[in-house]
């Protein structure tokens, strides 16, 4: 049952066929060169489409705008202290400049960082600073099927390994990311949270949590770890943060807003460099490249994120349209995670070999037969991988019903019916760094292509 009601609406309309069928071939075959006009169900993310609280509207009003000092900066100093147990926060535009600012601080050329499953911007900071980022996932990640109640854990194993490989001198900083995104949405377990807490303290290196969905996380632990079934979500989330020595943080998601983000630690020396860093690349550290208006709602979302009514909900819903599709007759991951549910586009269109790219056929598809926009995350964002084929429908935070997510079942069911109708794509213009080439790379139709073999 949903735990809020609607105070304000923005209407969202289905655009006729013909329409789609000439918003896509405008958008090279591409979801992400889409107008959001065009959309009418948009799942492409859950990072700052969500819909703010009547408190947090009313923050925004009262949110100070001062340079230096801003009543809102301590108002959300005292959020982060009391929901996430940080002593020191520093405040940034959104999750990739709290990553800028703690990683800028912490890795070094040549250095080597394991985590669970790097999302592609922290991928891309720890690279930034010439370190190799090392993924270390569950050995049953990357399979749908299996059913394991913590498939985003990481594999300490696998961190061990790389410290025989490359030394524990190359490894400053150990990352937990919480629940896991590149890992369907999968949760960590507060008993694999304890293990890498002890793995990077042997090998003296700082434990960072990307806390993006730090509540979402905590409520799974409630269900599914027997230690903490009569521990409350915001409990459970102290407790699992507490291992940690500092958290980067993407307000966009569950801190419930539509920009912001920041950092939290304890360690007074990491906080003096992150300000610093913070100066340079965010802003002043009480505002860090934020309205104060921001930085207010930002303090206000990050409690509404622990309310148990709100986060059961929130990911009851996610549970919900994995149980809609999977009743359509459409594979998706399982179990659902936490943000989004995951189609396996391979067996949606089993006849689209891999080079033809089935997931991002599977989008466009999707966006054609029911003005649904999802996320490929598969061969075609992350080119030279062996990734699955998956599409990404993220629900973005209390705004849409359960009659969307019946439209995007049914959408999902009536394409698969279809199937032999979609014979994948080729890309015809990408740009040069390939592995930011599923934002604005264009493609067409396979078979549309004399050169198609
Ligand atoms: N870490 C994780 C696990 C993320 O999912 C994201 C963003 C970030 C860091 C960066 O945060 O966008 O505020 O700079 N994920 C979004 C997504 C973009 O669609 O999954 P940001």
């Amino acid at each position: 049952m949903r735990s809020y009601k609607a105070k304000m609406v923005e209407p969202i309309t289905l655009p006729s066929r013909e329409r789609r069928e000439e918003a896509l071939d405008a958008a090279g075959y591409n979801a992400f060169n889409l107008d959001a006009d065009d959309v009418f169900v948009d799942l492409l993310t859950d990072s700052g489409t969500g819909t703010m609280s009547a408190e947090q509207w009313g923050a925004l009003m009262r949110g100070d705008e001062a340079y230096a000092g801003s009543r809102s900066f301590r108002e959300l100093r005292e959020a982060v202290r009391e929901v996430m147990g940080f002593e020191h926060v520093v405040p940034t535009h959104q999750g990739r400049g709290a990553e800028n600012v703690v990683y800028g601080v912490l890795v070094e050329e040549g250095d080597a960082v394991p985590n669970n499953a790097h999302f592609d911007t922290t991928r891309a900071h720890v690279a930034n600073q010439g370190a190799d980022p090392v993924d270390c996932p569950h050995e049953l990640a990357r399979d749908p099927d299996a059913d394991h109640p913590f498939k985003g854990n990481f594999d300490v194993d696998a961190g061990w390994e790389l410290v025989e490989d490359v030394g524990a001198e190359s490894i400053p900083v150990v990352v937990l990311t919480v629940t896991n995104n590149s890992v369907a949405g999968q949760p960590v377990s507060v008993a694999n949270t304890r293990e890498v807490a002890a793995f990077a303290d042997e090998i003296d290196a700082t434990f960072v949590i990307d806390a993006c969905r730090f509540a979402e996380n905590a409520h799974f632990v409630r269900e599914r770890e027997a230690e903490f079934a009569d521990a409350t979500v915001a409990e459970i989330a102290r407790e699992q943060l507490s291992y940690a020595d500092a958290v980067t943080m993407s307000g966009k998601k569950d801190a419930l807003v539509n920009i912001g983000g920041f950092a939290a630690m304890d360690d007074p020396d990491l906080f003096e460099a992150a300000k610093q860093r913070c100066i340079l690349y965010e802003g002043f550290p009480t505002y860090g490249g934020l309205a104060g208006r921001d930085v207010a709602a930002m303090a206000v979302g990050l409690r509404e994120a622990v309310e148990p009514p709100y986060v059961r909900e929130r990911v009851e819903q996610v549970a919900e349209l994995g149980r809609l599709l999977t009743d359509a007759g459409v594979p998706v991951y399982e179990p659902t995670g936490g943000h989004a549910v995951y189609v396996d586009a391979e067996s949606v269109l089993p006849h689209v070999p891999k080079e033809r790219f089935p997931g991002q056929e599977l989008v466009c598809a999707l966006y054609l037969e029911g003005g649904v926009r999802g996320v490929e995350l598969g061969g075609f964002a992350f080119p030279g991988t062996d990734r699955p084929d998956l599409v990404r429908l993220a629900l973005p935070r209390r705004t849409y019903s359960r009659e969307h997510l019946e439209h995007v079942a049914e959408t999902a069911a009536a394409v698969r019916e279809s199937a032999e109708c979609y014979e994948g794509l080729r890309i015809v213009e990408e740009p040069p760094m390939r592995e930011l080439r599923h934002f604005s790379a264009r493609l067409e139709p396979a078979a549309a292509s004399p050169s198609a073999d």
